[in-house]
């Protein structure tokens, strides 16, 4: 049976019948029957922008699938490169097509010396490595003049590749130059995270060799940040790509995204959250607060536009916590994190509202365990979410999608006369 939904207009007393394909109704079906008048959806709370292969992601159950495969298992046995493959080709790689990806990113992670010498040497010497991000991002652009040939596959995969394999480079670089510790350059015999790391903190040692608990606990994390469909940065991403902007820009707005406290900068606020805190004793009057707050005070690392339930990556995270502060020893902020988790699940006002820890709740725990500064935590969500915004850009491009160009309802004032600026009163 067809599901469909009859609409009458109480004007002309017309029904039309409007098909329900995939549990969605084609906007451009209504707007039929509504010339001139348009579907108000600030933030798009009730809009699909996109039909989508790439992501599934169920909110309600805590369901989360890149390409059908649940993020459990690519969590458990697959790794950040592979899982990028499988984003952006929509099938896991066979050895052969692995090895020759594998190949390929890492044999792009160099960057282009005026983009370091030039470019990141020049930001003043407090600039915040996201700011740096991207800016460098942006710059890239002007590197590869044939990341215009967007509809070339060719010069589309070199664009995907380069970008993948060298965002980690420009991020470490930001870190290096914001510490004021020489460039290292990537090393093409370590695997794709502990090449970043070893470009994060490599010192004086001809060759640094990461703990592989450390190495694997940030590619789980790097799987886990890869997608997460529609969200804030991807919508950019689709919507500057929309206007046929080479993907380096696109990526540069998608990173631009990413920076704000609601989306890539929660992690950040997490840890200055729990540090403000202080300890444990502290909770209970944290909550108050958050609760008296009206929404002013939140209880960052908590809610989710899609998730009304417990965030299954934050489960992951939580696990891989444990392996993460059996080598580096417990961050100390993790008690609190706890005690405000466990005060938050059983309380009625995070409960009535389905407020759930997400996957920024224990991520920073992590990343500061690790020794990463507060400032590098958006970064290392931008090197992982690179592969998702690319590719939902390049779906988006094979869909032959329209340049996004919404319509709004105005609300301004109605015609009046210019005054000249003499003649106008205080
Ligand atoms: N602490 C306290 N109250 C909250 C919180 C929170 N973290 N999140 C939502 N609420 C309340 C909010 O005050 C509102 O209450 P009321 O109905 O009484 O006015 C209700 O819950 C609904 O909130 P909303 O702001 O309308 O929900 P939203 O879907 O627009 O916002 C959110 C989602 C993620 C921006 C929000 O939950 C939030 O600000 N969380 C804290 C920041 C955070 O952790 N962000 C990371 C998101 S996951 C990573 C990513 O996607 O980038």
């Amino acid at each position: 049976m067809t599901e469909s939904i009859t609409i009458t207009d109480n004007r002309n007393g017309e029904s039309y019948e409007i098909p329900i394909v995939n549990g969605g109704v084609s906007a451009t079906e209504w707007s039929k029957i509504l010339p001139g008048i348009w579907f108000l959806d600030p933030g798009f709370l009730s809009t699909a922008a996109a039909e989508s292969q790439i992501t599934y992601l169920d909110g309600t159950a805590g369901i989360l699938r890149y390409r059908g495969y649940p993020i459990e298992q690519l969590a458990e046995g697959s790794t950040y490169l592979e899982v990028a493959y499988l984003l952006l080709n929509g099938e896991l790689p066979t050895e052969s097509q692995f090895e020759q990806w594998r190949h390929d990113v890492t044999y792009h992670t160099f960057i282009h010396e005026n983009v370091r010498k030039r470019f990141l040497e020049g930001f003043h010497y407090d600039a915040h490595p996201m700011g740096m991000l991207v800016s460098a991002v942006a710059a890239l652009s002007t590197f590869y003049l044939d990341a215009k040939d967007i509809f070339d596959p060719a010069a589309r995969q070199k664009q995907i590749m380069r970008l993948i394999a060298k965002m980690p480079t420009l991020a470490a670089a930001a870190h290096r130059f914001s510490v004021g510790m020489p460039f290292v350059y990537p090393d093409n015999s370590l695997d794709f995270p502990s090449n970043f790391l070893s470009m994060m903190w490599k010192v004086a040692e001809p060759h640094y060799q990461p703990d592989p608990a450390l190495s694997r606990a940030l590619d789980i994390l790097f799987i886990l940040h890869a997608d997460h469909e529609q969200n804030c940065s991807t919508t950019a991403m689709r919507v500057v790509g929309s206007s046929h902007a080479d993907p380096y820009s696109a990526c540069a707005a998608a990173c631009a995204a990413l920076y704000g406290p609601r989306h890539g900068g929660a992690n950040e606020a997490v840890i200055r959250m729990l540090t403000e805190i202080g300890s444990i004793e502290n909770v209970p009057a944290f909550i108050s607060e958050v609760k008296s707050g009206h929404g002013h005070v939140r209880l960052q690392g908590f809610g989710h536009r899609v998730y009304k339930n417990y965030d299954p990556r934050a489960k992951i995270i939580k696990r891989t916590a444990d392996e993460v502060f059996a080598v580096t020893g417990k961050n100390p902020l993790l008690d609190i994190a706890l005690k405000l988790e466990e005060i938050a699940l059983s309380d009625e006002y995070f409960t009535s509202r389905r407020l759930y820890p997400n996957v920024d709740f224990y991520s920073g725990l992590i990343y500061q365990a690790m020794g990463f500064p507060l400032e590098m935590f958006p970064v290392l969500f931008a090197i992982a979410r690179t592969a998702g915004w690319l590719a939902h850009w390049q779906e988006m491009l094979d869909q032959d999608s329209k340049i996004a160009r919404p319509r709004q309802v105005y609300v301004g004032s109605g015609p009046r006369d210019y005054v000249p600026i003499g003649l106008r009163s205080a």
